[in-house]
């Protein structure tokens, strides 16, 4: 039964991304809300869960982004990477920029726990999107003003950025700054979430993104994209 549902789902993503995939996110409000609290006191705690987080020389490049493996309990995984069985897909995409541009990596936390099953996070995500939610994430560790290049990565849910993500947008201003931003999917490419981010960034330089597909983004291959495309960045 939870075979055929996950499989049921696969399916339904597959289709989104042959029929809808391209055509851009549903759901793009950037209304402003105040997500103060998830920004707040900078608390050993969250420097903890943001321990992937590294200091440069130069301290003006971030890589950060969301991955459905980013649970608050760190041993608990999404079924978006049950579905990969490795690491969160975002996550090693995000790790292999980070190899080749440096400066600091920092994950989005969700203040909550997603549902560990594909189908319990699948519903959670629809009702975020259709309820044009802002969910919150655990302070960063990191404050978005230092940095002058930022690489944000994240996951397709539902035909466009997880909700997650629309509140990362609506916290911080990146007028005057570069986003360069990347991201996994299941065959919706980046399904217009990069037209997203220019309208909610107006005043921010965003560089053409690096979509890859989940299920071969732990491709040994996939390290060389990465640097072909960053070096048609530069
Ligand atoms: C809630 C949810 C919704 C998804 N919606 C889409 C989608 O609309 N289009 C798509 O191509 N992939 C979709 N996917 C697949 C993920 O984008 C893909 O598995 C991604 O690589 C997961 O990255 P992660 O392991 O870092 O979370 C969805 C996955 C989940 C969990």
């Amino acid at each position: 039964m939870k075979f055929q549902k996950m499989t049921a789902l696969l399916l339904a993503i597959a289709m989104f991304g042959t029929v809808v995939g391209c055509s851009g996110s549903e759901n793009n409000n950037n209304t402003s809300q105040n997500t103060e609290s998830t920004v707040s006191n900078e608390t050993e705690q969250s420097e903890t869960k943001n321990s992937s987080a590294t200091k440069t020389d130069s301290g003006k490049t971030l890589v950060i982004y969301f991955s459905g493996a980013n649970t608050k309990s760190s041993d608990a995984v999404t079924g978006a990477t049950q579905v990969q069985g490795k690491d969160g897909a975002v996550q090693h995409l995000a790790e292999l920029i980070h190899n080749n541009v440096g400066g600091d990596i920092v994950k989005i936390v969700p203040s909550k726990d997603y549902a560990l099953e594909y189908d319990k996070v699948a519903d959670e995500a629809k009702a975020e999107r259709d309820n044009n939610e802002r969910p919150k994430f655990e302070d960063l560790g990191v404050n978005i003003a230092d940095y002058d290049t930022v690489y944000v990565g994240y996951p397709m849910w539902w035909y466009t950025l997880p909700m997650i993500m629309y509140t990362f947008f609506d916290t911080y201003d990146f007028s005057g700054k570069t986003i360069i931003p990347f991201n996994t999917h299941l065959g919706s490419g980046d399904g217009g979430t990069y037209q997203t981010i220019k309208e909610f960034e107006p005043n921010a330089t965003v560089k053409d993104g690096l979509a890859v597909s989940g299920s071969s983004v732990f491709d040994d291959s996939t390290a060389k994209t990465v640097k072909d495309w960053l070096n048609g960045l530069r």
